[in-house]
């Protein structure tokens, strides 16, 4: 079972969204895919439970493991992990324990960044990512191009030894698949596709042995 999470220590990056939307992906490419989402607010089951509404798309498995444990039934060929905002130090390490693909959304923004940056000497620091038995890399989100604040971020990242994936733009597109449970992939192709290009280096690494151990 292939095992992918989302973290980052500050809430409002991205996690539930790159955590739903990769899940669909994998689901509607005919895999059995679980989503297990750690975080108290429940937003990834939330998700699920507007998906439930629909016929003819992909099943996905909720897991509430903010409140059990984090197990798939068996046969789950993805796992996807929506980590809680705010783990730190020995919490980071025993969380990712149970993970083979780590990835870290970061928002452009001067207070996210600095967050960022003490999140991703801890990161680097884990036993678990200098020893490659997790594989991060990182995707920078709601991204309004050519503005100074992602400059700064691109110039951030580019210093950091941590592979930095893709952006994905600010696009109400996340926000309408998220209110009706589907993913990016699963609205009209002539609405998102500007987006989905986006995400082609994201289905890429996690398609490829780079961000397996
Ligand atoms: N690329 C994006 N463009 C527009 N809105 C986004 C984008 N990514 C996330 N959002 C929105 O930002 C908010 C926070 O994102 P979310 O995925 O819930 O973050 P987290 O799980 O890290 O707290 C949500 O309302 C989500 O719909
Ligand atoms: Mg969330």
């Amino acid at each position: 079972m292939r095992t992918i999470m989302l973290m980052n220590a500050k809430g409002g990056c991205g996690k539930t969204t790159l955590a739903t939307n990769i899940a669909t992906w994998f689901a509607d490419e005919g895999k059995k895919v679980a989503l297990a989402d750690f975080d108290p607010q429940g937003s990834s089951l939330d998700w699920l439970k507007a998906r439930d509404g629909y016929e003819g798309i992909p099943n996905i498995e909720g897991i509430d493991a903010a409140n059990g444990p984090a197990t798939a039934t068996r046969g789950t060929d993805y796992l996807i992990m929506d980590a809680p905002a705010a783990i730190h130090g020995k919490e980071i390490n025993a969380m990712l324990r149970r993970v083979q693909t780590l990835l870290i959304p970061v928002l452009p923004s001067p207070i996210d960044m600095r967050a960022c940056s003490r999140f991703l000497e801890e990161m680097l620091k884990s036993g678990r990512v200098s020893k490659q038995q997790t594989k991060i890399a990182i995707v920078a989100n709601r991204v309004w191009e050519r503005t100074n604040v992602y400059r700064q971020l691109e110039e951030y990242l580019g210093h950091l030894q941590i592979p930095v994936l893709t952006h994905l733009r600010e696009s109400q597109n996340y926000i309408r698949s998220a209110e009706k449970g589907l993913g990016l992939f699963e609205l009209a192709p002539s609405q998102v596709w500007h987006d989905l290009e986006q995400w082609d280096p994201i289905i890429e690494w996690l398609s490829s042995s780079k961000s397996q151990p």
